[in-house]
């Protein structure tokens, strides 16, 4: 009896080593998705499928971007919060992963406690643009312009969460006007619409706008930094020219659903720090204005520590603003 109590002893113990290796060693056995809440070809798309590429090296598996589309990056969001943990769902979200708390009375999903974090990645300054035949041509003029002509203007965001919409909303309270909203799936099918004409005013994030800007295809009239940025060095920012404290900078994150099993997650910050340090994505994120993050905020505490200063800084900033959806 005591010999087989010591055998079943041994073999629970061996099972269950196992068992606590078993994510490290048989995954990843097939591919692994990547949502990206907004429209393919747009900015989170543009940093999601460069850092996918490299993470797919590291792996060993292809990562494959999703474009899940709508309310403003929340239906991608309420997806990867019910999709199994099992590694093979990951999301990347930026500032509309805290701002959609506030601005929608009710989501489907938790953001603090349904996702597991992975870490940063980088941030991206913004920048505001018009139609290629807008009346302004400079940013003193724009002011002009849209406070004598506000009830004509019209401004493309990508829904209630997207940080064009954010950007945008921040423009009217410091001019003081109020344009007409026009909502896209993404930044992709706005600048499409601003590039077309059909739309007068777009705040967009430099991964996808300066190409836009150096073709000189739209009008260009500052970016939303504190400081002037290596990408555009000659480009004025918006707080320099007069609209002092207007600041968004744009916050990348890697999540999964709550429950994703713990080495997964380690294998999964591993492979995101080396993409971070892969000469094909420093060079492609330079160019495009996009700063890789500090190593700290790489880790997965980095990132849920932000999440939820992030939420404590916007809540009552939106909440003054009274911009809310169901
Ligand atoms: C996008 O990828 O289309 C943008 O990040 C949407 C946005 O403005 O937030």
């Amino acid at each position: 009896m005591g010999v087989l109590h010591k055998l079943l002893s041994a073999s629970l113990v061996m099972l269950s080593a196992w068992s606590a290796d078993v994510p490290a060693q048989a995954w990843p056995t097939r591919p692994i998705s990547l949502v990206v809440p907004f429209a393919a070809g747009g900015p989170t798309d543009v940093v999601a499928r460069t850092l996918a590429a490299s993470m797919s090296k590291t792996l060993g598996q292809t990562v494959i971007v999703e474009n899940k589309v709508g309310a403003g990056g929340t239906i991608a969001a309420a997806f990867v919060a019910k999709a199994a943990p099992d590694g093979y769902t990951l999301f990347i979200h930026h500032n509309g992963m805290a701002t959609s708390t506030a601005l929608y009375r009710k989501l489907p999903y938790d953001a603090l406690a349904d996702f597991e974090y992975i870490g940063q990645a980088v941030d991206v300054p913004m920048t505001l643009l018009a139609r290629k035949d807008f009346p302004a041509n400079n940013l003193t003029e724009l002011i002009a312009y849209v406070r004598a002509n506000q009830d004509k203007i019209n401004l493309a965001n990508a829904g209630l969460g997207a940080v064009s919409q954010l950007c945008g909303l921040m423009f009217e309270r410091a001019l003081g006007v109020k344009f007409t909203a026009i909502p896209f799936q993404g930044t992709a099918p706005a600048m499409q619409a601003l590039l077309g004409g059909q739309v007068d005013l777009l705040c967009d994030q430099t991964t996808q706008t300066i190409p836009q800007i150096k073709a000189g295809s739209v009008k260009f009239y500052g970016v939303t930094t504190r400081n002037r940025i290596k990408a555009l060095p000659e480009a004025p920012t918006l707080a320099e020219q007069g609209l002092k404290d207007f600041e968004v900078l744009v916050w990348h994150g890697i999540y999964a659903p709550r429950g994703t099993p713990r080495p997964v997650l380690a294998s999964l910050n591993a492979a995101l720090r080396t993409a971070l340090k892969d000469p094909d994505v420093t060079r492609r994120m330079a160019e495009l204005g996009a700063e890789v993050v500090p190593e700290s905020k790489q880790s997965p505490e980095g990132l849920q520590t932000w999440l939820k200063s992030e939420i404590d800084k916007w809540g009552p900033v939106i909440k003054a603003a009274g911009a809310f959806a169901d």
